[in-house]
């Protein structure tokens, strides 16, 4: 990792400052991070959109965001003035219309390549992607030293992904390149690496002799949320599995990296991702399970269903939840399935993984348990974030026979670490973008080998043409998802 003295200012340039992301999220982190003083002071920030705007009307838009979407404790700094004085001070606005190249020259007047780094944050619908790069490219503006940051999705199939990647690397080179997956950023993530090689009682345990399987669980309750235009078209595996669950699949099957430089950690994840089984029209019945939320109760609140949302297309066949059994063909985890769902509307928010591990050859406590239950190694992601080891222990007492009870060994980070506060997954990531530190972001190759993966699964449910299962918004899904890991004897994490 690069020593913190040397990283230089930068123009961080927002293409769609107005827009959606930039407003909940970029704007948001960044004064998350300019409050606990972590933005080198002379750092500017610029957003770039399509309307004429004037700059004092940029900077109320800004704090009108900070005002609608920032915490509490946050917020009521913004009321003190003095970081918001700072941060409004970095922020300036130019009007580009992003099709038209010639505009983008004016960004010579906004930033300087002798003093400060550019970092061109694409917040905008990948089709822009090329006009933005050729602009970049005609108006002179950027040095080796540019960087350009984008998020998913980044294509739609390996195609498109690939399409994406070839316009920007035309321009870019692969070390300029940061492409986010948010999950990346989130501590608990991130942990994982701790957790698995910094520990050797579970750097020594971590493989088929020991570990029976492992669920991973994204449950979120929040459904469409006004963003049917682009959901109907991506579902459910392409926006949370193909990005987030085999992002976390990959930290926690990979084997350990040399050290903690960027290049190393994405060589490992490749590896996983290159060993995944692939899911075709011959298994994919057994091995998934589409599922689309109708109308129910959340929290006791009616919701409607998918097909009912504002602007729904009543005919959408795409998939809200997803299920999957994937299975890792390599040395250390043969024969230990990889248990994966994630969906809408589920009962509650949750996202966590599971480490099941075996359970022993023979019982001496027969008393207690006709079966032992097998220990049990829950991550929590989020919300709650922690670790705890589910174990067997002694009933304190002088009966004739000893009697076990299970217990949790529990870690909670909010206790544990009670004065660090825990940064948002974008903070982290706009930080380290500013930084160039490239070890949280994704490489093109691990991009589309997922791609890869997850195109053989869409492609054997378009052959298949079967509808989603139906699953009342408030459950945990279909029932056929319940019946996917029963078929081998296991179930679901309650
Ligand atoms: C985004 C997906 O990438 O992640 C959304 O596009 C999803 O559909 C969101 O709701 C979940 O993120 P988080 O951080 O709330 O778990």
């Amino acid at each position: 990792m690069k020593d913190k003295k040397a990283f230089k200012p930068c123009d961080l340039v927002i293409f769609g400052a107005l827009g959606d992301l930039s407003r909940r999220k970029l704007l948001i982190s960044l004064y998350r991070l300019e409050n606990a003083n972590l933005i080198e002071p002379d750092t500017r920030i610029i957003g770039i959109d399509r309307h004429a705007l004037e700059q004092s009307e940029f900077v109320e838009i800004a704090h009108k965001s900070l005002q609608e979407f920032l915490h509490e404790e946050t917020l009521n700094n913004l009321k003190e003035e003095s970081v918001w004085q700072r941060f409004s001070a970095r922020l300036s606005y130019l009007k580009i219309d992003l099709t038209q190249l010639d505009q983008y020259k004016q960004l010579k007047t906004v930033t300087d390549a002798k003093t400060r780094v550019m970092v061109n944050y694409f917040a905008v619908s990948p089709f822009l992607f090329k006009n933005i790069c050729q602009g970049l490219n005609q108006s002179g503006v950027l040095t080796e030293e540019s960087r350009m940051v984008m998020e998913k999705p980044i294509g739609h199939n390996l195609k498109s992904s690939k399409d994406i990647n070839d316009e920007v690397a035309s321009v870019f080179s692969e070390k300029q390149v940061f492409r986010i997956d948010h999950y990346l950023g989130k501590e608990t993530v991130l942990n994982l690496l701790a957790l698995r090689f910094a520990n050797s009682i579970f750097t020594t345990n971590w493989n088929h002799n020991t570990i029976d399987h492992i669920q991973i669980t994204v449950a979120e309750e929040v459904g469409i949320e006004g963003r049917w235009e682009y959901f109907d078209k991506t579902g459910q595996l392409r926006d949370m599995v193909q990005n987030h669950l085999l992002q976390i699949l990959t930290f926690i099957a990979m084997e350990p990296p040399v050290n903690l430089e960027a290049e190393s950690i994405h060589n490992e994840k490749i590896k996983v991702l290159k060993a995944l089984r692939p899911i075709t029209l011959s298994n994919v019945e057994e091995k998934t399970v589409r599922g689309q939320y109708t109308s129910g109760y959340l929290k006791g609140q009616a919701v409607p269903g998918y097909l009912e949302e504002e602007g729904a297309n009543t005919e959408s066949t795409a998939e809200s939840f997803v299920a999957l059994r994937v299975d890792i063909d390599n040395w250390r985890w043969a024969g230990v399935p990889f248990y994966l769902r994630t969906g809408k509307r589920l009962q509650g928010k949750r996202t966590e993984i599971v480490v099941y591990f075996k359970q022993l050859p023979h019982n001496i406590f027969k008393d207690s348990f006709r079966d032992l239950p097998p220990n049990k190694l829950i991550i929590h992601l989020q919300p709650n974030e922690g670790v705890e080891i589910e174990i067997l222990n002694k009933i304190p007492g002088i009966d004739e026979h000893i009697k076990l009870k299970r217990t949790k060994l529990d870690l909670s980070f909010s206790e544990t670490f009670k004065k660090s506060r825990i940064f948002g997954g974008y903070e982290k990531l706009v930080l380290e973008a500013m930084r160039g530190n490239p070890t949280l972001f994704l490489s093109r190759e691990e991009i589309e080998q997922a791609w890869t993966w997850i195109d053989s699964i869409q492609d054997a449910w378009y052959h298949l043409n079967a509808v989603p299962k139906a699953y009342p918004a408030g459950t945990w899904g279909p029932v056929a998802s319940v019946a996917l890991i029963a078929r081998d004897g296991r179930a679901w994490e309650e």
